[in-house]
């Protein structure tokens, strides 16, 4: 099969590409490597997929349909996996421009870009902060999403809805994926797991934010790949359909600094401050959809996972 993996550089699809490069696919990676955080990471990533025979690769932005479009008129595409955005629920306060370039306008782009060159498979990255500030727990994927509290969130919502268009127009099967706050090796320099291990062995303060009173569903990347694997091969059969995929076992702020300090063997400097404006308090995934569809079981808890991130931290940064 011809996988087209969007975001391929980035922390989530680097996996997955190895994954489907490992099972023999053929992928094709589209990645732009901006500078929302370190490109060194990005092209590190990159080059571990470029030693397989059966990846190729293109530099651009989804938000340009005509460079885009080029992927799609130089290959035959199978199947889709979206995961290219700009991620992050706080940027989004700094720099909104750049979510509406490439997950509104980068999004329609792939649909439009399907539909012409008749591409029927999509499985693409939704995300747990749809949610919003939903206060009932587990989040269950038939809840009303309308009340998105950053802007970030409200792309990814209207992204299932985008889809759900394209499905009904134009007969396209689209799975979206609600992520829970995924984790692992390689993982996202802006988020709390690679932060803290920094910070803690720089021996500098980390930031807690809500006086430490958050609670986060984390997923380990390889179980999240469990999922996307699932939904890649059955999206066809499913149609449209929204999943959360989550570990559904919720972990407080403080016990998963405690889990990295006994890791690291050091205590942390904590800096307590409140919630940030867009941050929800609580996640916590309802995956019995998931289950019962996707045959999906997460399998590694926080200790481990985090033991496998901070094993790869200290080889790959020296540390
Ligand atoms: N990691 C998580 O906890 C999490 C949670 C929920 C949802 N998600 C979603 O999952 C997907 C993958 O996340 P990730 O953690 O791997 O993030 P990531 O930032 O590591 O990967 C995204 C990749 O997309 C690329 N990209 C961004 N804008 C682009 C554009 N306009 N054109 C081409 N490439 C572009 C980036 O360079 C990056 O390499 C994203 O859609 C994200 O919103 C992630």
């Amino acid at each position: 099969m011809v996988y087209l993996v969007t975001g391929s550089a980035g922390f989530i699809g680097f996996h997955l590409a190895q994954k489907l490069l490992q099972e023999n696919h053929q992928v094709i990676g589209v990645d732009n490597l901006n500078n929302y955080y370190d490109p060194k990471l990005k092209k590190a990533r990159l080059e571990i997929l470029k030693k397989h025979s059966n990846f190729s690769f293109y530099q651009l932005d989804i938000a340009e349909f005509a460079s885009f479009e080029k992927v799609f008129t130089e290959n035959k595409i199978d199947k889709v996996c979206h995961l290219a955005a700009q991620a992050g629920v706080r940027y989004s306060l700094e720099n909104p421009h750049i979510y509406e370039q490439s997950n509104m306008v980068g999004f329609l782009n792939l649909l439009e870009l399907m539909r012409k060159h008749k591409v029927k498979d999509l499985v693409y990255a939704s995300s747990s902060s749809v949610y919003g500030g939903i206060k009932k727990v587990p989040f269950i994927e038939d809840m009303t999403i309308n009340q998105p509290i950053s802007l970030y969130a409200a792309t990814k919502a209207a992204n299932e809805l985008y889809a759900y268009v394209y499905h009904h127009l134009y007969e396209l099967n689209a799975i979206g994926l609600r992520f829970f706050t995924v984790y692992g090796p390689w993982g996202r320099p802006d988020m709390a797991l690679f932060l803290f291990t920094k910070a803690i062995l720089e021996n500098k303060p980390i930031k807690v934010f809500n006086q430490g009173q958050m609670k986060r569903d984390f997923t380990y990347v390889d179980d999240i790949i469990s999922g996307i694997m699932a939904s890649l091969d059955k999206v066809s059969d499913l149609g449209y359909e929204i999943f959360n995929l989550g570990c559904a076992d919720p972990v407080n702020l403080l016990d998963f600094i405690k889990t990295i300090e006994e890791n690291l063997g050091k205590k942390a400097k904590k800096e307590f401050l409140p919630l940030q404006p867009g941050d929800v308090p609580n996640t916590y995934a309802d995956i019995s959809k998931a289950q019962k569809l996707l045959g999906y079981q997460p399998k590694i808890k926080i200790k481990e996972g985090v033991g496998k991130f901070i094993d790869w931290y200290r080889k790959y940064y020296e540390a």
